[in-house]
């Protein structure tokens, strides 16, 4: 999604904003642009550079005289109008030398044709087809005499959702920012600030930052910032230092984002465990919850909402709630929940799954919980993201900063939170404490054992760019196997560009084994559980029908004549709880996914089309 960068200090603009905007690549664009204001006092003029294709193309073509110690970047995902170079931000009231306003903008304007028609009427020529190009427009036409009145009085106009960052040159000092449904946060250095919609772009130069809220206004000049309502008055935000290691934003010796953020999660799942597990009573202990446990025994259902890959750890996270808390749980994708009008009852666990905290989709669906009156709790990575920030507690996931777009480390300790979460309920309720014990002890060893997976990175690299030679893939498991099959399916085609599908086992012969073949290869998910010996009289059918199959288990399933066959990989994982077993069947098909991407020779941080978080609806 589009991602913004502001800067207003003693430095050279141009630079900074460069280099925001390149950390900010992760998030997916296909445009860029800077404008910086030039010149001082009455001579100020606004300086813009922008076109399509990336940042380092931009940077390139950046004229040699571009100073100004005041600007606004951006990277463009196109909405309104194709990405080429005039539709790319920032955008201006006037071509670039008669220009007094850029504005850079996240997000969708929903009522740009009408605005855009009323413009036209009175007589402005736009230059673009984007719905962004509007805002220029009427915060030049304002007739207040702050740039805040001005952005504020443009904004009364506008419907839909933004997070903007607003240049003046009547205002040289300054910049005006303004939230509503896209994220923003300012910066604070030392005499400079910095606006960005995420901290990936400005974290190298400082830590101190304040998240602006929906229909917030920002004004920053080098020396602080003010915060404001819409209508202008305070709300006085102040900064807080976020305890974050700007060096976890470099993939360092890592040849991606990606690889470097998989052998990170045995370090990760260590510290959404630390200090969470109580071996005396063999519970969890989940501070940020803020439920008393006549409250946690009165939940009659729990319900999870997450996006993507969020949305498959919820359907293992529902498991693991009716597994070991004996509740009724199920998981929906959060982008659909709120369109069917869902009945929100009282005493229904809400559990909001982001690894971002900013995806759009869950963030509303939060909000029409809340509305309703529901309770809603979080399993959030990023601290301080609208969605942790609009929830009534929650779990933190302490993943670190996760910027591949394809989600690994966040994803296994949305496992984990769901685990301690799981635990938590079930001893308030029906589990024994030699149950909540052996959990604790099965969550102490994950972390090592996830170690032992990654080990095997060799042999799956190998069966991976056998995988990748086919056009088309199956993704199968049940029960406890069938969202790792779908999260498995999800990372292959997300990195790989692979047709790759997940199915219940169990549905294989009511459908598509009909396009089982020898070019269809099936990854089967056969955990050492009670459904293990009909998981394997399936793959006898796939095997039947000369598909090729990796069977991602443990040791000691027999899988008889398969074994004998040739036709057939296996991959073995540990063995831990067999509540615990998806995310140790997962953790080998990233691996898969990475390296089938890779021997194709995909940008393995970028894939087409995808942004790291998804920010409009
Ligand atoms: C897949 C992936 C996406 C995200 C989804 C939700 O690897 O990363 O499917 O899981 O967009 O994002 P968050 O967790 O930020 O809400």
């Amino acid at each position: 999604m589009c991602g913004i960068v502001g800067y207003v200090g003693a430095q050279q603009a141009a630079p900074i904003l460069v280099e925001g905007l390149t950390r900010l690549e992760h998030r997916g664009y296909d445009s860029a642009g800077v404008a910086v204001l030039a010149g001082s006092g009455s001579t100020t003029a606004i300086k813009v550079a922008k076109r399509a294709g990336r940042v380092r193309d931009l940077a390139e073509a950046l004229p040699k005289r571009f100073a100004g110690r005041v600007g606004v970047g951006h990277t463009r995902w196109a909405t309104h109008g194709p990405a080429n170079d005039v539709n790319a931000h920032p955008h201006t009231d006037a071509p670039a030398h008669h220009a007094r306003v850029a504005v850079v903008h996240n997000g969708i304007i929903d009522n740009a044709a009408a605005l855009r028609h009323r413009l036209t009427e009175a007589g402005v020529e736009l230059a673009s087809d984007t719905d962004t190009e509007v805002l220029a427009h009427l915060v030049a036409r304002s007739s207040a005499d702050t740039l805040e009145g001005k952005v504020s009085e443009a904004l009364a106009a506008i419907e839909g959702t933004y997070g903007i960052a607003v240049v003046h040159t009547d205002f040289p000092d300054r910049i005006v920012a303004a939230r509503n449904g896209s994220p923003l946060i300012i910066g604070v250095g030392e005499r400079e600030m910095f606006v960005a919609s995420d901290l990936a772009a400005i974290v190298r130069h400082t830590t101190t930052v304040a998240h602006l809220d929906d229909g917030e206004i920002a004004s920053l000049t080098a020396t602080g910032f003010t915060t404001y309502r819409q209508d202008l008055t305070s709300t006085a935000k102040t900064a807080t230092v976020l305890d974050v290691d700007p060096a976890s934003y470099d993939a360092g010796e890592h040849e991606s984002f990606m690889r470097k953020e998989m052998l990170e999660q045995p370090a990760a799942a260590e510290r959404v465990l630390r200090g969470r597990l109580d071996e005396r009573f063999g519970t969890a202990h989940l501070g940020g919850l803020n439920m008393e446990p006549r409250e946690i025994r009165a939940i009659r259902r729990v319900k999870i909402l997450g996006c993507g890959s969020a949305y498959y750890v919820g359907q293992m996270g529902a498991g693991l709630v009716e597994e070991l808390a004996r509740i009724p749980a199920d998981a929906e994708a959060a982008s659909e929940f709120r369109y069917r009008n869902p009945i929100i009852e009282p005493d229904t666990l809400y559990v909001a799954v982001s690894q971002s905290g900013e995806t759009i989709d869950t963030l509303l669906a939060v909000q029409e919980i809340r509305r309703k009156g529901g309770r809603v709790i979080g399993l959030v990575n990023v601290v301080g993201s609208a969605i942790a920030r609009e929830c009534d507690g929650g779990i933190y996931l302490h993943a670190g900063p996760e910027v591949a777009v394809a989600s690994t480390k966040a994803l296994t300790n949305m496992f984990l939170g769901f685990a301690l979460l799981a635990l938590q309920l079930g001893r308030v309720r029906d589990l024994s404490i030699a149950d909540g014990r052996r959990l604790i002890a099965g969550l102490s060893r994950l972390p090592g054992q996830i170690e032992e997976v990654l080990a095997q990175e060799d042999a799956l690299a190998a069966l991976a760019g056998r995988l990748a030679e086919a056009e088309s893939l199956f993704f199968v498991g049940r029960v406890r196997g069938y969202p790792v099959a779908r999260e498995g399916a999800q990372k292959f085609k997300e990195i790989s560009y692979r047709h790759a599908e997940a199915y219940q086992t169990s549905e294989l012969k009511h459908g598509p084994l009909a396009l089982i073949c020898e070019a269809v290869p099936t990854v089967a998910i056969v955990p050492d559980d009670e459904l293990a010996d009909r998981n394997v009289a399936a793959l006898h059918e796939i095997a039947a029908r000369r598909g090729p199959l990796v069977v991602v288990t443990h040791d000691g399933v027999v899988l008889g004549d398969l074994d004998a066959s040739g036709g057939v990989e296996r991959v073995v994982v540990p063995r831990n709880e067999r509540e615990l077993d998806p995310i140790l069947l997962t953790v080998p098909l990233q691996l898969l996914a990475y390296h089938a991407a890779r021997r194709l020779g995909h940008d393995i941080d970028k894939p087409r089309n995808l942004a790291k978080s998804v920010t409009v609806e």
